[in-house]
C-alpha cells in the first residue's frame, strides 16, 4: 500500500429516502474511493446520516413520530440503497450514534476552554429546511439565499462561536492553499466573503431538544451543522487519539453539493482552528442536478428516487450518466432523454455490441478459444496504453466527465479498428492477421474494463468473466493489469447476455 486517502461524503438528512441528487456524491465517493483502492492506496470512505434537530423534529411530528423513530425508518434506508449502488463505504456514521454524540459534546468544551463560545441573544431569521441562521445582511427580504424559501423570525438565548477571531487566520490558510477549495470559482467565492468579513455565529438552539445537549446547560442543544460536521472526525474514533486517526486525519477531500459549501469551507475549518485540528486538505463543492432547472428535491416534489432509474437502465447505467453527463462542479438536468441516450449509445452501441461481436467472432472462427499472437505494436494499442498515465491525473483534477469522455474515444477506435479490420474477411484470407486482430480487440477490452472497473463495477466484472479471466482486480494491482498483453493463449471465453440491453 502507498498512502492513505479519506475521503467524506456530507451526512444525509433522514426526512427520507436517498434521491438521486444525495445519491450523486455517494457514488462520486466511491468511484474515487474504488480507484485508490486499485492504485494501492490504502482507503477510508465515509457516508451516513444526519439525524437531529428542529428539520427532523418538526418531519417526525408530522407523521406522529419520535425523531428517534424516523431516523430509524430511514438510516437502515440509506444503507440498502447505498450496497443497492454497489457504494463500498468502509463506515456508516449516524449523529445519534453514542460515540458520535460524546465526541461533539468533547468537541465543544475545546472550543469553550479557548474562549471561543459566549452567551448572547440571537434576534434574525432562521432557514428551517437548511437549518441555516439567515441574516438580515445576506438576506433584506428573509428569504433563505440558499433554498429561496421563506425564513423564520427567532429569538433566542444562545451560545454563540466567536467566527470572527478567526478571519485573519481563515484568510491566511486560504491565500497559502489555493487548492483547498474546488473548483477554483467556489474557491473565489469563498474568498470574497471571508475577506468581506466573519461574524460570530449562534451554535445553540434553545426552543426544541433534539440534539446534543450543551456540556453545562442541558436546556440548550447544540446547533445541528456544529454537531453534523464533526462526525468526520469523530467517524476516526475522537476524541480519542486512535490508529485511525493518525491514519487518515486530515481528510483528503470532503465531498459536497455547493449549497453546504460555507459550512464547510468556513465553519469547519474555524471550528477545527478553535479546537487546535489541522484542517482538511479539500473541500470539494459539486452542482445540483436540475429538473426543468430546478433542483431536484423533496420539497420541490420532482424527486427521482435510485432504483426507478435503476429499473431501467442498471445500476451501471445509472452510476455511468451521472458521471458523466455533467462535468462534475457544475448543475446540469436529469432527463430521461439524455440517460436513454448515454445509455443505448454509448454503453449499448459502443462498448456492450463491442463485446458480443468480438465474442461472437472468437467462438466462430477460434472455437471460443483466442490464440495469442506474436505482440505487435499498434496505433490501437498506443491509445489503450495511453490513458492509463491520464486516470490518476484525470482523477486527482476531479475530471471524472472528461476522462470518461477520453475512454470513450479508445472504445470507438476499437470499433473503428474492427470496421476496418474487417475479420470476417481476414477468416478466409489470412488466419495470422485475425489472431493479432481479435486478441488485440479482446486486449483492448480487457484493458478498458478495469479502466471502467470505479466508474460501472458489475459490467466491468462482466466484461472480464467473459472474456474468460477473473472479475476482479485486486487493490494495488492497477498498474500491473493494464499492461498490454496479459490475454492468455487459448484463453476460453463466454459470451454472455448483452451487457446493456437495448430500451426502446
Ligand atoms: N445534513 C446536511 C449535511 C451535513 S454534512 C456534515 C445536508 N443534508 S442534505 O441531505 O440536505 O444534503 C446532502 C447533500 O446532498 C448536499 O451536499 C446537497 O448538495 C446534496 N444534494 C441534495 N440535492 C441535490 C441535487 N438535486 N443535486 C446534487 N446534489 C444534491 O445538507
Amino acid at each position: 500500500m502507498t498512502g492513505q486517502f479519506y475521503v467524506t461524503t456530507p451526512l444525509y438528512y433522514i426526512t427520507d429516502e436517498p434521491h438521486i441528487g444525495t445519491a450523486y456524491t455517494t457514488i462520486v465517493a466511491d468511484v474515487l474511493a474504488r480507484y485508490k483502492r486499485l492504485l494501492g492506496v490504502e482507503v477510508f470512505f465515509v457516508t451516513g446520516t444526519d439525524e437531529h434537530g428542529q428539520k427532523i423534529a418538526r418531519a417526525a411530528a408530522a407523521e406522529g413520530l419520535k425523531p428517534r423513530e424516523l431516523a430509524d425508518r430511514f438510516a437502515p434506508k440509506y444503507r440498502e440503497v447505498w450496497q443497492s449502488l454497489d457504494i463500498t463505504l468502509d463506515y456508516f456514521i449516524r449523529t445519534t450514534d453514542p460515540a458520535h454524540e460524546e465526541a461533539v459534546q468533547a468537541f465543544f468544551k475545546k472550543v469553550i476552554e479557548q474562549g471561543d463560545i459566549y452567551k448572547a441573544k440571537y434576534q434574525g431569521w432562521y432557514c428551517n429546511p437548511c437549518e441555516r441562521y439567515v441574516s438580515e445582511k445576506d438576506a433584506p427580504d428573509h428569504v433563505c439565499p440558499v433554498c429561496r424559501r421563506p425564513a423564520e423570525a427567532l429569538e433566542e438565548e444562545n451560545y454563540f462561536f466567536r467566527l470572527s477571531k478567526y478571519q485573519d487566520k481563515m484568510l491566511s490558510h486560504l491565500k497559502e492553499h489555493p487548492d483547498f477549495i474546488g473548483p477554483t470559482s467556489r474557491y473565489n467565492e469563498i474568498r470574497n466573503r471571508v475577506e468581506a468579513g466573519l461574524e460570530d455565529i449562534s451554535v445553540s438552539r434553545s426552543a426544541f431538544d433534539w440534539g446534543v445537549p450543551m456540556p453545562d446547560d442541558s436546556k440548550q442543544s447544540i446547533w445541528v451543522w456544529f454537531d453534523a460536521l464533526i462526525n468526520y472526525i469523530s467517524a476516526l474514533g475522537y476524541p480519542k487519539k486512535t490508529d485511525l486517526f493518525e491514519k487518515f486525519w486530515p481528510a483528503d477531500v470532503h465531498l459536497i453539493g455547493k449549497d453546504i459549501l460555507w459550512f464547510h469551507s468556513v465553519i469547519w475549518p474555524c471550528m477545527l482552528m478553535s479546537a487546535g485540528i489541522a484542517l482538511p486538505k479539500k473541500i470539494y463543492a459539486h452542482g445540483w442536478w436540475t429538473m426543468n432547472a430546478d433542483k431536484i428535491s423533496k420539497s420541490k416534489g420532482n424527486v427521482i428516487y435510485p432504483r426507478d432509474v435503476i429499473a431501467r437502465v442498471g445500476v451501471d447505467g445509472l452510476r455511468y450518466f451521472m458521471m458523466r453527463e455533467i462535468p462534475f462542479g457544475l448543475d446540469g438536468d436529469f432527463s430521461n432523454n439524455a440517460l436513454l441516450a448515454r445509455y443505448n449509445n454509448e454503453l449499448g452501441n459502443d462498448l456492450g455490441n463491442l463485446l458480443l461481436r468480438t465474442l461472437t467472432m472468437i467462438e466462430k472462427y477460434f472455437q471460443g478459444r483466442l490464440p495469442r499472437p506474436a505482440m505487435e505494436s499498434s496505433e490501437l494499442r498506443s491509445a489503450v496504453e495511453g490513458l492509463a498515465p491520464q486516470i490518476e491525473k484525470k482523477l486527482d483534477q476531479y475530471q471524472f466527465s472528461i476522462l470518461l469522455e477520453k475512454i470513450w474515444e479508445v472504445i470507438r477506435k476499437v470499433n473503428k479498428y474492427i470496421d476496418q479490420e474487417k475479420p470476417w474477411v481476414l477468416a478466409k484470407s489470412d488466419q495470422e492477421r485475425l489472431k493479432t486482430v481479435l486478441y488485440t480487440v479482446a486486449e483492448s477490452l480487457r484493458i478498458i474494463s478495469i479502466y471502467l472497473g470505479p466508474f460501472i463495477p458489475e459490467s466491468a466484472s462482466k466484461i472480464l468473466t467473459q472474456l474468460g479471466l477473473p472479475g476482479e482486480v485486486g487493490a494495488g494491482q492497477f498498474n500491473q493489469a493494464v499492461v498490454w498483453g496479459q490475454l492468455p493463449d487459448g484463453c476460453l471465453v463466454k459470451k454472455g447476455a448483452p451487457l446493456f440491453p437495448k430500451i426502446e
